[in-house]
């Protein structure tokens, strides 16, 4: 074993053995670690990058270390749809992405899929709490659902979720930049996604728009920053979304909420 991968190896153990990182993809943690290290600082300096990187992507929209346990028995003994409704805004709450969705919920898929047939087969790339808003989203009867992000406790938590909502499908680790996408779909979920993984890999948000094999794709954007600044975001990303289409020939409804941007693509390139 070379010098590199021994460092590497000591890097993603000592990431693993901390309580915030343990349940981080191995596959994020190598990479970014990979990346820090190659930069010739310091093991300690190349794991507090590490570290960094990963609070910057996704520990820092959570709301600290979540109990599912609870939220879970909640679920499982909700006896009508308001309760049920009411136990998983809980759960959203605890990820700042849906937490911001909340106060448009009632009509944000309702609207942003109105003019699209049911979906059957749903992707949620990079998911956070968000398969938790299934009972608000306009499925077909029979629909799976796949969901994936980067944490094993979460991924285990919406396994359970969607068993108990009665959705074919899963909830599984992934972290969608280096290990590529192989389903297809009627929808793929990329909200809020595609700035994130920017953060990691530049050019990655391109390759996932070319990774993604669905009829539509639901993408949106923060339009605010985790600090609550708006900082003309709503422009800024418009024109990065711009960019991402080119030479892509798809078709493009967009919709602007209060606090969200979001596109729905129609992939199928219509010969005019
Ligand atoms: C801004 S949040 C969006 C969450 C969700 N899509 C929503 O809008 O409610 C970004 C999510 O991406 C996840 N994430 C970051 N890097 C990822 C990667 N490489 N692969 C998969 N998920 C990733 C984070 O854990 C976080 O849940």
């Amino acid at each position: 074993m070379s010098d590199d991968d021994q460092a590497l190896d000591s890097l993603a153990e000592s990431i693993a053995a901390t309580a915030k990182y343990k349940n981080v993809s191995p596959e994020l943690v190598r990479s970014i670690g990979a990346r820090e290290l190659a930069k010739g600082q310091s093991f300690k300096s190349a794991v507090k990058a590490t570290k960094n990187k990963l609070h910057q992507v996704g520990s820092a929209y959570q709301a600290g270390r979540i109990d599912y346990g609870r939220p879970l028995r909640m679920l499982r003994e909700a006896d009508s749809m308001e309760e049920w409704r009411a136990t998983c805004c809980d759960i959203m709450r605890l990820h700042a992405s849906t937490r911001e969705r909340l106060p448009i919920l009632d009509h944000f898929y309702e609207t942003v899929l109105a003019d699209i047939p049911a979906p059957r087969r749903v992707l949620d790339i990079a998911c956070g709490f968000n398969p938790l808003a299934s009972s608000w989203m306009p499925l077909a009867e029979d629909a799976s659902y796949i969901a994936y992000d980067i944490y094993a406790d979460m991924m285990d938590f919406l396994a359970d979720y969607l068993g108990l909502a009665g959705l074919n499908g899963r909830a599984e680790v992934r972290d969608i930049i280096h290990q590529p996408l192989q389903e297809t779909a009627d929808l793929a979920l990329l909200l809020k996604t595609l700035p994130c993984l920017e953060q990691v890999e530049k050019g990655s948000a391109a390759r996932i728009l070319d990774a993604v094999q669905a009829r539509h794709m639901l993408i949106s954007y923060p339009v605010s920053s985790l600090g609550g600044r708006q900082k003309g975001m709503v422009a800024t990303y418009d024109t990065q979304f711009e960019a991402l289409l080119a030479g892509r020939q798809w078709t493009v409804q967009r919709f602007l909420f209060d606090t969200e941007l979001v596109f729905l693509v129609d992939t199928v390139v219509k010969n005019l």
